[in-house]
Order: C-alpha cells, then sequence, then structure tokens
C-alpha cells in the first residue's frame, strides 16, 4: 500500500506486459524530453521491437537467477520498475547493478522504497552481495531514496553527464544487498 492509500501489486514482469511496458518506457522518454533535468538516460522512443528484445531478456535473466526485476502495477497499469542485473563474470558474480523509474504521478508515496526494498531481498537470495548504482549529482530524489535505503557514495565522475554546456558529476553509490 502505498502512502497516500493507493493498492500497488509489486511482481516478476510477464511476457503479456509488452505493451503496457512500452507505455511505460515512452512516457518516461516523454517526461525526459521536457524536462531535461531528469536524471535518466532513456531519451530516444522505444519501438515494439526494441522493447520487445528488452523485455525477453528480462525474462530469460529472471530464468538465469541474473536478474531481479520488480513491476509495480495499479489497476492493471504498470507505474514502477526496479532491475537489478548480476555481472557475468565469475569474479564479479556477487556484483549487482540497480536502476528504478517511476512514474511521475506515483512519486514520493514510498513506491521506490517498496520496490528496492523488493528487489534487494530477492538479490540477497540469489547470492548477490553489493549492489551498486550511477546517479547523477543533480539528481535529490534518487540521492534522497537510495542514501535511506543505506547506499553509500564510493566515487565520482567529475563531468560523467554533460548537458548542453553543463557538466554534472556522476556518482557512484553501493550497499550490501
Ligand atoms: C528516484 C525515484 C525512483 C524515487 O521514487 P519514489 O517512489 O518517489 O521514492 P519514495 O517515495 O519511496 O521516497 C523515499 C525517500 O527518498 C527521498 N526522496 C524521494 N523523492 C524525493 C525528492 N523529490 N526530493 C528529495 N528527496 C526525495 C525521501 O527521503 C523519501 O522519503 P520521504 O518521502 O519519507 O521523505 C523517482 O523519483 C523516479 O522515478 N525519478 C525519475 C527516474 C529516476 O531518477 N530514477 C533514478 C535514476 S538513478
Amino acid at each position: 500500500m502505498l502512502t497516500d492509500g493507493t493498492t500497488v501489486l509489486l511482481r516478476a514482469p510477464r511476457r503479456d506486459d509488452l505493451e503496457q511496458m512500452l507505455r511505460f518506457a515512452n512516457r518516461l522518454v516523454r517526461e525526459k524530453r521536457k524536462n531535461a533535468s531528469l536524471g535518466i538516460l532513456m531519451d530516444k522512443r522505444f519501438s515494439r521491437k526494441e522493447e520487445e528484445k528488452f523485455l525477453t531478456g528480462v525474462l530469460a535473466g529472471i530464468r538465469r537467477n541474473d536478474v531481479v526485476n520488480v513491476t509495480a502495477e495499479v489497476n492493471g497499469k504498470i507505474v514502477g520498475n526496479t532491475d537489478l542485473r548480476r555481472q557475468r563474470h565469475n569474479d564479479v558474480l556477487h556484483l549487482g547493478r540497480l536502476g528504478i523509474i517511476v512514474l511521475k504521478e506515483y512519486r514520493r508515496k514510498g513506491l521506490g522504497t517498496l520496490l528496492m526494498e523488493t528487489a534487494l531481498e530477492r538479490a540477497e537470495s540469489l547470492g548477490i552481495k553489493l549492489v551498486t548504482l550511477e546517479v547523477y549529482a543533480s539528481n535529490e530524489a534518487a540521492l534522497g531514496l537510495y542514501t535511506s535505503m543505506g547506499f553509500r557514495e564510493f566515487g565520482r565522475l567529475p563531468g560523467g553527464i554533460r548537458q548542453g554546456t553543463s557538466k554534472i558529476d556522476l556518482v557512484y553509490m553501493f550497499r550490501q544487498a
């Protein structure tokens, strides 16, 4: 349940989520185009084919226990998603990289926290020990969420993000799963 009383279903993605996932992803692209300071990279519309390829990869990763993906659904609509990927090589199989997105009208209601808690619990059960992520230094919402979830900065890439003439640091964070 979100802080405004909305009931949300947290679950793994399914093959028949394709249309909803496409809509979700392209909503974020539209938001990014209107607001360049939104701290996400996605800036090109996804075609159905691209989204299908992405979803197929996610479902295969879940079957191999290399991907944790949690989808948040409200009244049949996807409103949030977190994706945590195990790294591929033997020496780093204990490392996972996390990304998270919540639709604008569902932000600041505790959904990001619920998604992260669910993904981190699952990651731990798969033997992922350390979770890393990257965040724009200007992304106060994400920095707030990550800090509240116990993530700590371990470095930053000065000017890792460029938007026109402005340069933004890319902050690297980690926490134990
Ligand atoms: C970052 C994001 C996932 C947070 O999700 P959310 O559902 O709003 O997060 P929550 O409601 O669980 O917030 C948890 C805590 O994070 C912090 N936080 C969240 N939004 C914040 C904001 N706009 N400003 C400052 N702190 C914020 C607060 O500490 C908050 O706790 P509080 O509401 O009790 O004060 C969401 O803003 C989002 O999807 N943004 C666009 C995509 C993005 O930036 N993804 C991350 C890329 S690295």
